[in-house]
């Protein structure tokens, strides 16, 4: 209704009322809309392909992360939500509305409208599915024995409002409203067969192709595998439903950043075992030389803290893929202290890579002293859309 101004507004209103539909007030709203930009390729990120968006691409600086839960046990309507959500999502990449908007006035617009005049903003939509999913929609028996809740690992304090779930979709863009636009679109049109659980936005903050630096300071995201790495650590190639998917773990990790901050500097590296300004790793100079975890200095003594993260995560020689999200959410109740943290988010072919580096942590890690995890989900993220034959996100698990 941008350039329709109340007086019009109420004018049609009591056309309305009066039952006498005038056709040029009918018709005036596809005149109001403006079209979206044109998005250009250097903004947008194909939608088809092998492999879904989100994953192995480079971090965007919004996350708006949404869990569902299924309000409905036929396979028959989550497949026409799936089917609808592709058709959405190829548009809403592509830096378009859901559906153009109609002529009648009197109707709630297709598309909510909060991303008119707004490119694409490289907006990336990934969809995954829980283990209660399959138990929900009598799919128990295509489940994958790796899916299910994750272990209780140390120190753990989760809270049921940030756990576990069927559904995920993760938007991710250069631009807030684009992402929120995209998953309350995608969530509207699906109202009657999905409720919301939880969700979270997050940040990531960075100058050209700089590392961003969470909220302790720290560059995070350093150390990923290659391009060429990623069938090794990232995509299931079994020949199952979810060939060239992946597992998608998260975690609501609350940093205590008023402890952090009375931390004097060399506590902050020792927790980390790299330079907080440079991001180089103990004994190195530079951010992306490789860490040497085994080095000693001239006493014989091991240059990285062996109760570091990242010497504890090292030495487990486990690959995940790292795609993290700073957030602030207002206040702890709990607390009065700020609800801010990471949103740890990784890929892996194998929960197993995830569990096994959190254990590695455990009760070690000197980060934990900062940090709480409280909420935590594993989601299977389906393998890329094709576009042909009428291919669905999800169409080789729902047929
Ligand atoms: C608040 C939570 C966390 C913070 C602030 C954090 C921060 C960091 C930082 C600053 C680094 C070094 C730079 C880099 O390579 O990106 C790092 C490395 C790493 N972190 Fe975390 N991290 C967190 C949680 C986790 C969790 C939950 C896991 C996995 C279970 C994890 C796994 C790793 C791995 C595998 C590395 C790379 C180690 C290497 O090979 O050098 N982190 N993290």
């Amino acid at each position: 209704m941008k350039s329709l101004d109340r007086r019009d507004f109420l004018k049609s209103l009591a056309v309305a009322g009066a039952g006498v539909l005038s056709p040029a007030i009918l018709n005036a709203e596809s005149k109001v809309h403006a079209p979206r930009i044109s998005p250009t390729l250097a903004n947008q990120y194909p939608f088809f392909g092998i492999h879904q968006q989100g994953i192995a691409t480079p971090a965007q600086k919004h996350i708006y992360f949404l869990v569902l839960d299924l309000h409905t046990s036929s396979r028959a309507e989550m497949k026409e939500v799936f089917q609808t959500w592709t058709a959405y999502a190829s548009k809403l990449t592509a830096g378009e509305n859901v559906a153009p908007y109609g002529k009648n006035l009197l109707v709630p617009p297709k598309d909510t409208g909060e991303a008119d005049s707004l490119n694409p903003y490289n907006l990336t939509l990934t969809f995954g599915v829980g283990a209660s999913f399959f138990d929900k929609l009598g799919l128990k028996s295509v489940r994958p024995k790796s899916l299910k809740d994750l272990p209780h690992f140390p120190r753990d304090q989760l809270r049921e409002e940030f756990s576990g779930g069927d559904i995920c979709i993760q938007a991710c863009a250069d631009d807030p409203q684009v992402a929120f636009h995209a998953v309350r679109n995608l969530v509207r049109v699906a109202r009657l067969k999905v409720t919301m659980k939880w969700s979270q936005m997050g940040f990531n903050s960075y100058e050209g192709k700089e590392t961003p630096r969470n909220l302790f300071a720290f560059k995070d995201g350093t150390i990923n595998p290659s391009a060429n790495e990623l069938d090794k650590v990232v995509w299931v190639k079994d020949g199952s439903w979810l060939d060239n998917g992946t597992y998608l773990a998260i975690r609501r990790v609350q940093m205590h950043l008023e402890t952090w901050d009375r931390t004097h500097l060399k506590g902050q590296n020792d927790t980390f075992g790299r330079m907080r300004d440079s991001g180089a790793a103990y004994g190195k100079n530079e951010e992306f030389e490789e860490a040497d975890i085994e080095a000693r200095d001239e006493n014989g003594e091991r240059i990285m803290p062996e109760d570091s993260h990242v010497f504890l995560a090292k030495k487990t020689g486990i690959q995940v893929l790292r795609r993290s999200f700073s957030f602030a959410s207002g206040v702890d109740s709990r607390t009065g202290q700020f609800d801010a943290g990471l949103l740890f988010i990784s890929f892996q072919k194998d929960p197993m890579q995830f569990i096994k580096i959190q254990n590695a942590l455990g009760n070690v890690d000197r980060m934990n002293e900062y940090i709480t995890h409280i909420g935590s989900g594993l989601f299977a993220c389906f393998g890329g859309v094709s576009k042909k034959n009428g291919d669905y996100i999800g169409r080789a698990l729902l047929g």
